[in-house]
């Protein structure tokens, strides 16, 4: 409250000493030379793509199996996402299938560290070397993830983050951020992010308020130093459930997910997976537990998208996962009791 108290009586509601200080502040935490605060994860993705010049005729490369803006961004911009499956041990872009997926107007990569577990990035920023295209990072549900000590939005070009009130990180409304460590694209979004304003009412590209609040910014700043903490409540969580499905013989019938070697997962989301994930799901919600399916659709199947022709079939891994994945509450302040109480209306269905 002290914090957005001093933003109203400052008087500077947009741009300021509260986002220059975020942006610096976040910088040091993400391990980047340059972040560039943004109105949401959407704008920070769609600037980020705008940075790099895509437009009609182009082609990015991204995963079918993610929140709408991943693939949405690609579209507004009238160039082409081109769908690729996912490895369904991690719920992340098959690395595998990735070269594969490119062309001659593939402008970009866009992989996504989903539910907050780094992706596999050697062989994605290998490709992406060989054909001398960028890598963006759609790290929106992974602030603070590592994968072999290195930092989610830290390995490509760019990396695009959400503030969402649901991530790790969460706003009190809206908020993204951009990060680089190339100083060029970091003075681009930033024009981008303000309509290509320079000086003042002299355009010098076409952008959009993309602005990050200042109100936002107050907020992120006194809740950015708790994260670590936040997150280690929701690793702890994570490593509960595993026990005590365990323990109550659950094992064969849902299937946990994974932090593979050399990971930190942040646990966005602590996703199981289990065939008969709709009836499941209500005898949850009829036992007091909220449980969310992230997705129910991959992009490729969904109806915007009609027209790139994607068809049942094509992502069979993404496919199968909409179908039988259900997020369940992992948010650090779950008690143990809690935590029991969700394990226990599991075993009940499954007697
Ligand atoms: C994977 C992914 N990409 C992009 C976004 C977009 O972020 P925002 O909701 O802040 O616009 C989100 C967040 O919802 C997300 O989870």
């Amino acid at each position: 409250m002290a914090a957005i108290a001093r933003v109203c009586d400052s008087q500077r509601f947009i741009g300021g000493p509260e986002v220059d200080a975020l942006e610096r502040e976040l910088a040091g935490m993400l391990q980047v030379s340059h972040a560039v605060g943004m109105s949401s994860g959407t704008d920070a993705l769609l600037a980020a793509l705008m940075a790099i010049g895509v437009g009609p005729g182009d082609e990015v490369v991204t995963s079918t199996y993610s929140f709408f803006a991943t693939g949405g961004c690609i579209a507004r911009l009238g160039a082409r996402p081109v769908f690729v499956d996912i490895d369904p041990s991690t719920f992340n872009l098959d690395c595998q299938l990735v070269d594969a997926a490119c062309s001659a107007a593939t402008k970009a990569i866009l992989p996504v560290h989903l539910f907050g577990l780094a992706a596999d990035m050697d062989e994605i920023l290998e490709v992406a070397r060989r054909r001398g295209i960028p890598v963006i990072e759609d790290a929106a549900q992974a602030i603070g993830a590592r994968r072999n000590g290195r930092t989610a939005g830290a390995f490509g070009t760019m990396g695009c983050f959400s503030f969402f009130p649901s991530k790790n990180l969460g706003a009190f409304g809206d908020a993204g951020l951009v990060t680089t460590n190339d100083a060029t694209l970091a003075a681009r979004l930033r024009l981008l992010r303000n309509h290509g304003d320079e000086p003042k009412y002299f355009h010098k590209m076409v952008g959009g308020n993309f602005r990050l609040d200042a109100l936002q910014a107050a907020v992120l700043r006194v809740k950015a130093p708790h994260l670590a903490g936040w997150t280690e409540g929701r690793r702890r969580n994570a490593d509960t459930y595993r026990q005590l499905i365990n323990a109550a013989g659950l094992g064969g019938k849902v299937t946990l997910p994974i932090e593979p070697p050399g990971c930190f997962h942040i646990y966005n989301q602590f996703v199981i997976r289990v065939p008969s994930r709709d009836a499941l799901r209500a005898h949850l919600s009829s036992r007091g537990v909220e449980t969310e399916i992230y997705y129910p659709i991959p992009l490729h199947l969904q109806e915007c998208f009609a027209s790139l022709g994607g068809r049942r079939g094509q992502c069979p891994h993404a496919e199968a996962a909409a179908q039988e994945s259900l997020a369940l509450p992992i948010y650090g302040e779950l008690t143990d009791a809690q935590l029991c109480h969700v394990v226990d209306a599991i075993a009940e269905f499954f007697r």
